[in-house]
């Protein structure tokens, strides 16, 4: 069977610690979107490992496969590869042949069209990871696969093609001197030829590339068990997110049947988990209705930390749960619970169950509030709005939880559910009624052993 994982709002859920936590009984971990932007973190006996692009199955030694819904920046992949090596794991990873690759010029570009939207205020703040162009060229027919770093007649024809038309538009369009870039060879054909055709060979030497669909439908009729880790979350899905503040990929779990190359059917009969933060994070830019305070850059319209009792909480509430990007180290804005966002991903993904994490970091809190629904134009709505403006008129409706003690958390997490705080389980059971789904997990801690597991998914 399979079971997805899937971030219910904009990312950094917790995701990768689930995948560890479960992942045990899974054979194969299967990424089926995003690329090196993703920053998943797995925590075994207080070793902490951050990863990017290998699925998070590696510290327990399963499979990795990256589905042809990756973007792959081999650079970025053979480095943590080793860097996982040299720690003492052996990453074995397999990359879908049908997967795009993210070049150089791809970072590049990402950057200067950050910087252009910056002088109107509307850059998205993404990781700088060239993942939106690499996503536009595979939309615009002009994308290398992965399969194409394999032969090198065909590698060198489509870098011939493609990157004259870079090099235009960076020159022409956006008036940079490619010469005066601090890579000048992310435009040069010969020296991205020479250094793809080398990563072409140590995918080849290792046997790394898969057709992904062919090898998961193999391995699941020979009866193993396949997990889908999502990277980012359902509110920056470039479909069911809050365009244009995404990412340029399908997070959602339809994403896992045309990322793997596996049948709706097949991800739709397993179980679909929604990962859900107690509180609600974002880095980068876009409305967030129930932001405490705010981050300067990347709130919209918050120009100067304004101090007040929302952001002395926001900054209890970021220290406490160490709320700095993984990918990018930027802190991550920092606000309730929001309950309209997580009905639309509950809709949107189907999810089966849930696991909530983090209530730890809200012990000790007075009171935890929720925003329940919002106001807009004087009217209460339960859902968000389809649009990114609508959204940022929304105004929430709050409700308010009494707040519960720090404990044991690893005491709690070995006793199960009935030793979590009472009013912290009054709050888990109004997020499980509102979406009407059980709660799997509750995640109490970074740890493997950090997490009270009510249903293992796999069983
Ligand atoms: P991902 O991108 O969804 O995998 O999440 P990240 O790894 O980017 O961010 C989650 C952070 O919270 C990591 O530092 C995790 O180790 C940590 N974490 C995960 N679950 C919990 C939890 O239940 N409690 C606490 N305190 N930390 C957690
Ligand atoms: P994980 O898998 C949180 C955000 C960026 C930016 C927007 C677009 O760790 O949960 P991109 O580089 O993808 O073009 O940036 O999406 N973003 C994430 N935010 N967690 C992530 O991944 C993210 N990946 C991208 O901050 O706002
Ligand atoms: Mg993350």
């Amino acid at each position: 069977m399979t079971v997805t994982i899937v971030g219910s709002q904009l990312g950094d859920e917790g995701k990768g610690g689930i995948v560890d936590l479960w992942g045990d009984a899974a054979d194969v971990v299967a990424r089926y979107q995003g690329g090196d932007n993703a920053g998943h973190t797995v925590v075994e006996d207080g070793t902490e490992y951050k990863l990017s692009l290998v699925p998070s199955g590696a510290v327990r030694g399963k499979v990795g496969v990256l589905g042809n819904g990756c973007v792959v920046n081999p650079a970025t992949l053979f480095d943590e590869i080793d860097a996982l090596r040299e720690r003492g794991l052996d990453p074995d990873v397999r990359v879908a042949r049908r997967a795009h690759v993210i070049l150089p010029y791809h970072r590049v570009l990402d950057g200067i069209e950050e910087e252009v939207k910056s002088d109107s205020d509307s850059e998205v703040g993404t990781t700088g990871r060239g993942i939106g162009p690499t996503y536009e060229d595979k939309a615009g027919r002009r994308g290398l696969r992965v399969g194409d770093l394999l032969d090198s007649e065909v590698l060198r024809e489509k870098l011939e093609y493609v990157v004259s038309q870079k090099r235009a538009l960076v020159e022409d369009v956006y008036g940079v001197a490619v010469t005066d870039l601090d890579d000048p060879d992310a435009f040069d054909v010969e020296a991205l030829f020479e250094e793809y055709r080398e990563y072409g060979r140590r995918l080849a030497d290792n046997d790394m590339t898969v057709n992904a669909g062919d090898f998961l439908a193999d391995r699941l009729d020979d009866g193993q068990e396949v997990m889908f880790e999502g990277a980012q979350g359902t509110i920056i899905d470039i479909d069911h997110g809050n365009y244009p503040y995404v990412t340029s990929s399908n997070p959602t779990a339809g994403g896992a049947a045309t990322g793997t190359g596996l049948s709706p059917g097949v991800v739709g009969n397993g179980e679909v988990v929604g990962i859900v933060k107690a509180y609600l994070t974002r880095v980068g830019s876009g409305p967030m209705p129930t932001e405490l305070g705010g981050v300067v850059g990347d709130t919209p319209g918050y120009d100067e930390q304004g101090g007040g009792d929302n952001e002395e909480l926001a900054t209890y509430i970021r220290e406490e749960g160490g709320e700095y990007g993984t990918v990018t180290g930027r802190p991550r804005r920092v606000g309730w619970l929001d309950v309209p966002m997580l009905r639309h991903a509950a809709r949107a993904n189907g999810f089966t169950g849930l696991a909530v994490n983090h209530i730890d970091v809200l012990a000790g809190l007075d009171e935890v509030k929720v925003g329940h629904s919002y106001d807009l134009d004087g009217e209460e709505v339960f859902a968000m709005p389809a649009t990114t403006e609508r959204w940022a008129d929304c105004e929430p409706n709050f409700r308010s939880f009494d707040g519960w003690d720090d404990v044991d958390w690893s005491a709690v997490a070995e006793a199960g559910y009935d030793a979590i705080p009472e009013n912290a389980r009054a709050y888990l059971d109004y997020v499980s009624d509102e979406l009407d789904t059980d709660i799997y997990a509750v995640g109490v801690g970074p740890g493997r052993e950090e997490s009270v597991v009510v249903e293992n998914p796999f069983r």
